[in-house]
């Protein structure tokens, strides 16, 4: 496919640095407003991706890249301080680390940090172009697709990563229909998925999270496709709560299980999914909706955000790097040797 082809449907930005700070799309506002954060510290940068202002892997770790810059522009005395406090923000991405190591590593020049900022970026920008060939020739044809949570634009600097392999399916012709879970409780299937595959001319099905199930016995997708948030060395991935019983409802019913992500996502210095840490959010996420107690008072909840999928679930994971068929720890190791 051609570079136009892929670009036609690809039009959305949410982190946008402006030379003295960083402007993020305010994803906790979509889609009812298309209004945008700025972030002038590190701290700021810091809490708008504990907020979910800015959320998706890769998108937080190019966000914390930058934060990393406003520190160096700013306040240089604090900048271990700033990289600390921008690692502590959320837990299970590991895009976030990864993104933080790369930029430890340039040292403390504020310039030297912008082009390695910018770097981070645009090579996501790009491996999500290559992922979207790689993850598309794998479709089939007049396929039906499921995805969960939001892997997008919005959760990446542009194009997506299970949403570049829907966007490039799209472009080529071999997808006739995309379905999309709402992602309980932040509703990022629905607010924002099913807002930006619109917003590019993708047409889209919105699903409960709930009748995934019903959906694969109808025959009507061939596939699940999904990003993630990080891949452990032997496969096992952890991505959006709900990603797992998506892969275990898939294997039942003969849909194939297709995994995104950069290789920054993938961790080989965590051996399994077991030793991934799963952030536990608040319980209000449960308890209420758009600040309006939906359960009765007194009621506990319980809110961990991601689940590990077991490597032996998923028929593929794509990388910028290559594709992992049935992956386990050879075969990751194979395409991963460098550990990070
Ligand atoms: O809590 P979120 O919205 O940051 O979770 C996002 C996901 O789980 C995505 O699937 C993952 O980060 C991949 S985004 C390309």
């Amino acid at each position: 496919m051609n570079a136009s082809a892929a670009s036609s449907h690809d039009s959305i930005r949410a982190v946008l640095w402006q030379g003295d700070h960083l402007r993020l799309l305010d994803q906790r506002r979509l889609p009812a407003e298309e209004t945008y954060v700025d972030c002038r510290s590190a701290a700021e940068v810091a809490t708008a991706i504990h907020d979910l202002t800015v959320r998706g892997a890769p998108a937080i770790g190019i966000a914390a890249a930058w934060g990393v810059v406003l520190a160096a522009q700013n306040e240089p005395e604090r900048l271990d301080a700033a990289l600390a406090q921008l690692r502590s923000a959320r837990p299970t991405a590991v895009n976030l680390m990864w993104a933080l190591d790369r930029m430890k590593r340039v040292g403390a020049d504020a310039a030297a940090l912008a082009r390695e900022a910018q770097a981070i970026q645009d090579e996501d920008l790009a491996a999500n172009r290559r992922m979207g060939e790689l993850g598309a020739a794998l479709l089939g044809d007049g396929v039906g697709v499921l995805t969960h949570c939001n892997t997008g634009s919005l959760a990446t600097a542009g194009y997506g990563t299970a949403l570049g392999v829907i966007r490039a399916g799209f472009a080529a012709g071999c997808i006739a229909r995309v379905y999309a879970g709402e992602t309980r409780p932040w509703l990022q299937g629905a607010r924002l998925t099913i807002w930006e595959l619109l917003r590019d001319g993708i047409p889209a099905t919105l699903i409960a999270d709930s009748a995934a199930a019903h959906l694969m016995r109808s025959g009507a997708v061939q596939w699940v496709v999904v990003g993630a948030d990080r891949i452990a060395a032997n496969g096992d991935t952890a991505n959006k709560i709900g990603t797992y019983q998506l892969a275990i409802t898939a294997r039942h019913h003969g849909v194939k299980f297709m995994v995104v992500a950069p290789s920054s996502t993938v961790d080989m210095a965590t051996a399994s999914g077991s030793d991934i840490e799963i952030e536990l959010r608040t319980p209000d996420e449960l308890l209420g909706y758009a600040g309006q107690r939906t359960v009765v008072a007194g009621a506990q909840a319980w809110n961990p955000v991601f689940d590990v999928t077991p490597a032996a679930l998923i028929d593929a994971i794509v990388t910028e790097r290559g594709v992992v068929e049935r992956p386990d720890a050879a075969r990751m190791a194979e395409l991963f040797r460098r550990a990070r």
